[in-house]
């Protein structure tokens, strides 16, 4: 619109309309544009708190990876094993963090909806994850870190619950 035009517009909208009423019209329509310009779109009706609760949980779920990581290079021979049962530790203790930052259901994120609609079967792999993990760490306390990084696989079911729950192509 040229800018005589809007002129036009912003006139007759002062002309036919009480003056409290056209500003605010003005202050909400400024506002819908403003989204325009910044989101690209309208916006679209989130729940508060959605985008806050998305990331608490890739939080907790990047922490879980990092130590992960760490047990990898430990397993390759990268780098000396004397850390292996506090990185077991570390895994058990971000995994006991997890399922309360899913409880809340605010879909997005990489999560797949079934993590809400099979609630029982994925709060029960979460919490699965949480006590093997801590009695891997258990083990490698009592027993030595060798007995704990032979059953390294035991306490990370990273993929099979990915494979059913999260998909890691989705637009964040
Ligand atoms: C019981 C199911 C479950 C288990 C077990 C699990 N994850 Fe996840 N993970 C998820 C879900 C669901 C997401 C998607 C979260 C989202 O974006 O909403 C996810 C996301 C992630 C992400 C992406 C985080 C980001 O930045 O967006 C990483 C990395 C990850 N998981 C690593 C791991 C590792 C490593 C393990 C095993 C040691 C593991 N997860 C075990 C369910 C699980």
């Amino acid at each position: 619109m040229r800018s005589n035009q809007i002129a036009f517009v912003l006139r007759v909208a002062k002309d036919h309309r009480p003056e409290k009423i056209s500003r605010l019209t003005g202050v909400v329509t400024a506002i819908a544009l403003a989204s325009v310009v910044f989101f690209g779109s309208l916006p679209t009706v989130a729940r508060a708190g959605d985008l806050e609760n998305i990331a608490y949980r890739q939080n907790i779920m990047k922490t879980i990876d990092a130590q992960a990581a760490a047990l990898g290079q430990i397993l390759s021979g990268e780098v000396p094993d004397d850390q292996a049962v506090a990185h077991f530790e570390s895994i058990a203790l971000a995994a006991s963090t997890a399922l309360k930052s899913f409880e809340v259901k605010s879909l997005g994120g990489e999560s797949k909806p079934e993590v809400w609609s099979n609630w029982a079967d994925y709060s029960k792999r979460m919490l699965d994850f949480a006590q093997k993990s801590a009695e891997v760490a258990r083990i490698g306390k009592t027993q030595g870190k060798e007995a704990a990084l032979a059953m390294v696989l035991d306490a990370l079911p990273c993929k099979s619950c990915h494979e059913k729950y999260r998909d890691a192509n989705a637009k964040k």
